[in-house]
């Protein structure tokens, strides 16, 4: 099992894994409402899958630009009461076909935030792809149209997400099982 920072992390998602995932996103994005796409990634955790999905998504034919929009949920300890936005997009969505990519949907706050955003900026269209889609943390009536992998309630890192700026450059999605040192 791979060890980073003195820390056990286990597999979840390979690199091989996410990348086939990738292709067949692509691929599926590609058949739906893409013309003059508009591509924001939502800041921070999505920037390793947008960059990959990106690529994939010129493989696939097409040719978006790409924007990026920094949220941050806020609240009190760890329940989150609303979504702030912490540095915006410079383009003008109006009329366009919007694809938001985040790493994770789980309450589905920040999404439906940014998806209400847009829509109320005058998007033409605006689906949302995720990596990983917790859907037993749900608070929203809300689903993403492109999911990689529907994930188990575990607390996950690698592949851009994070704990406290930590881990976000492992090549594979994984969860913290322990500390190295405390093997026999
Ligand atoms: P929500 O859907 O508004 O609850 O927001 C989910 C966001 O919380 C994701 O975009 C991540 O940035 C963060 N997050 C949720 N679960 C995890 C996790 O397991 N690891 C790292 N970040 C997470
Ligand atoms: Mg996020």
């Amino acid at each position: 099992m791979p060890v980073v920072r003195g820390k056990k992390i286990e597999p979840l998602y390979t690199a091989e894994q996410i990348a086939e995932r990738n292709r067949q996103l692509a691929a599926e994005i590609a058949s739906g409402p893409c013309e003059d796409l508009l591509v924001i990634s939502v800041l921070k955790g999505s920037f390793i899958f947008a960059a990959d999905l990106i690529r994939s998504l010129h493989d696939a034919g097409l040719a978006p630009e790409v924007e990026f929009i920094t949220l941050s949920s806020y609240g009190t300890g760890t329940v989150s009461q609303g979504v702030r936005i912490i540095k915006d997009i410079d383009s003008d969505v109006h009329g366009r076909n919007v694809l938001l990519i985040d790493d994770i949907l789980e309450s589905g706050r920040t999404l439906l935030f940014a998806k209400t955003l847009m829509y109320e900026r005058g998007a033409r269209n605006v689906s949302i792809a995720v990596l990983l889609d917790k859907k037993v943390k749900r608070k929203e009536v809300f689903e993403a149209d492109y999911v990689g992998f529907e994930c188990p309630d575990y607390f996950v890192v690698g592949y851009g997400m994070d704990v406290a700026y930590a881990f976000r450059e492992l090549p594979f999605v994984g969860v913290v099982t322990g500390d190295a040192e405390g093997d026999a």
